[in-house]
């Protein structure tokens, strides 16, 4: 065969490879467009209607790298009020793309659409987008997976599957009238039907067989499941029948590998666990139910089932033992292991040391069909006693950029107005949470250190407490009251693992550190959504820091109108 000399061919061929090279290693332009929509889906022998993103339920798996430049157009064409959350993107300087109702920006209404565009910087592992507009979240959310970037590898040898496992409830009702009833009523609202993996409740449950989600594996192979907790108000354990789990990641940062039969992930929070098809070829099945942890509570006790399938196993699927509903031994065993992969930087001179003392709370009312909580009540919750108001006709954000008045107030207390004994026999008088929308001012670049306190007002009660716009170490965790002079010198300033969502212990406290570092308006909540809507929440105002690199972005000019 007669080779080809001719320059001019060389000279294209070598600008091909270095364009290949180029577009192969830029973090390309990520687009995407969701359509928020009805949708008629049937489960438990039922079809009603639900909101979804483009008509699938979970929604789409946003697949990006770190580094990407991310633009997703949202356009609302169903009857609700929607925003799109993407719960534990840090959204550096920009809280206009963070998405909380209310907070960071008004609703897109119905007919109207808003652009949300992003950067990762510096994130990789698993995270979720969610609705975060009253409960559309119910059925409105889906995986983000972070990716590295090109030519940067996994800590962990790559797995040859990788399969996102979205753990959610089901409503046999239409979700916003099971909210307004609560609302209305003063009452707790009715529990989920059923628990789901990737929406569906899977093998143990009515009319639910056929839809059960299967993964197929060979024997060998290595497989990285991203577990995330995308239930709206549910706790959960999850296991996989006779196999071990390392886990490798919670909320997108890395750990140092442990191996576990079983993870207890709060909502909110991810955990990417590694399982190798080591055992008899078979049928196995991953199993989740709930860790509840409330006095007297109802809580749905159903089993959510898929099944890991070795190629050609018919065998009938082996079920797991899961923990107690109630095992917090378990989850203290879970939770002491998580800790970052080596050292990290901790703040240790501490600017703003504050104590949030957070759980239910009541309101007192006239006997009537408003007031159907306990004794003559309606269900409150709170942090610091200020159970949280969301302004209505402005967000947050804009009204702290344009300078909108009698919005907030910025004395939400740093510690708890009245000392007590939080976890004791709290007296009645101190029941009653005082309604606000009151806000709390960093300091750009203050080292910040929170201690959750849970209280025993009504019940105790795990809270997974998240923070918008950040991470947080978790230097510390502990049951009954913080004790500030003996408990910090257990303090781990080493290796403490990382997150965005913290499960306080039941009737305990953690302890969490962080840089103020990203400006901006940034909601702290409980992600049990009955919890949020009683007001369990306040937020941060983060001021600008010096420079453009630390400045508030400016608004984007599509931001949906209040
Ligand atoms: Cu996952 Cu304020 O949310």
């Amino acid at each position: 065969m007669e080779s080809n000399n001719n320059p001019f061919f060389s000279v294209i061929l070598v600008a091909i490879l270095l364009t290949l090279v180029c577009i192969t290693n830029a973090n390309p332009e990520i687009y995407h467009e969701f359509t928020v929509q009805e949708k008629t889906v049937t489960r438990l022998c039922k079809s009603h209607k639900i909101i979804t993103v483009n008509g699938q339920f979970p929604g789409p798996t946003l697949d990006v790298r770190n580094g990407d430049a991310v633009t997703v157009k949202v356009t609302n064409k169903a009857r609700y009020n929607v925003t799109i959350h993407w719960h534990g993107l840090r959204m550096m300087q920009n809280p206009w793309a963070d998405g909380p109702e209310f907070v960071t920006q008004c609703p897109i209404r119905p007919g109207g659409s808003y652009t949300y565009r992003f950067v990762i910087q510096d994130q990789e592992g698993t995270l979720w987008w969610h609705a975060h507009s009253r409960w559309i979240r119910a059925t409105v959310y889906g995986a983000l997976v972070i990716r590295p970037k090109l030519g940067v590898s996994y800590p962990f040898p790559k797995p040859k599957l990788e399969l996102p496992i979205v753990l959610g409830e089901w409503w046999n009702r239409d979700i916003i009238s099971v909210l307004q009833q609560a609302l209305f009523s003063g009452a707790a609202p009715n529990i989920s039907d059923a628990l789901t993996i990737n929406g569906q409740p899977g093998d143990l449950l009515k009319c639910s067989k056929q839809g059960t989600i299967r993964y197929s594996v060979n024997p060998g192979d290595s497989i990285l499941l991203r577990v995330i907790n995308a239930a709206l108000n549910q706790q959960l354990f999850f296991t996989v029948a006779n196999h071990k789990l390392t886990v490798v990641a919670t909320d997108a940062v890395y750990t140092k590998p442990f191996t576990t039969n079983v993870i207890m992930v709060g909502p909110g929070q991810t955990t990417d666990v590694l399982l190798t098809a080591d055992q008899k070829p078979g049928r196995y099945y991953m199993a989740a139910r709930a860790y509840a942890t409330a006095q007297n509570a109802p809580f749905d006790n159903t089993t959510t089932t898929a099944i890991l399938e070795y190629k050609s196993a018919t065998s009938q699927p082996i079920l797991p033992p899961l923990p107690a509903f109630n095992d917090t031994n378990t989850v203290t065993a879970f939770s002491n292991q998580l800790k970052s992969p080596g050292k990290v930087d901790v703040p240790t001179k501490i600017d703003e040391s504050l104590l949030f003392v957070v759980g239910f709370g009541f309101f007192n009312c006239s006997p009537g069909p408003r007031c159907q909580g306990p004794n003559n009540t309606r269900f409150g919750a709170s942090m610091n006693n200020v159970s949280f108001v969301l302004p209505s006709t402005v967000s947050l954000l804009q009204a702290y950029t344009n300078k909108v008045p009698n919005v907030y107030t910025t004395d939400f207390p740093p510690t708890p107005p009245v000392k007590f004994d939080y976890t004791g026999n709290v007296p009645r008088g101190l029941w009653q949470p005082v309604r606000g929308t009151k806000l709390y001012n960093l300091k750009f670049g203050d080292n910040v250190q929170i201690v959750l306190q849970d209280t025993s007002i009504f019940s105790t009660e795990d809270h997974p407490v998240h923070l918008h716009g950040y991470h947080f170490y978790v230097v510390g965790q502990g049951f009954g009251n913080f004790n500030p002079s003996s408990d910090p010198a257990r303090f781990n300033l080493i290796d403490p693992p990382q997150r965005n969502t913290i499960d306080v212990p039941v009737g305990g406290w953690a302890a969490i550190r962080f840089v103020a570092d990203n400006p901006g308006v940034w909601l702290m909540h409980c992600h049990i959504d009955t919890h949020l809507a009683w007001g369990f929440a306040m937020a941060f105002i983060v001021g600008n820091g010096v420079g453009p690199s630390q400045t508030l972005l400016p608004a984007p000019v599509d931001l949906p109108p209040c």
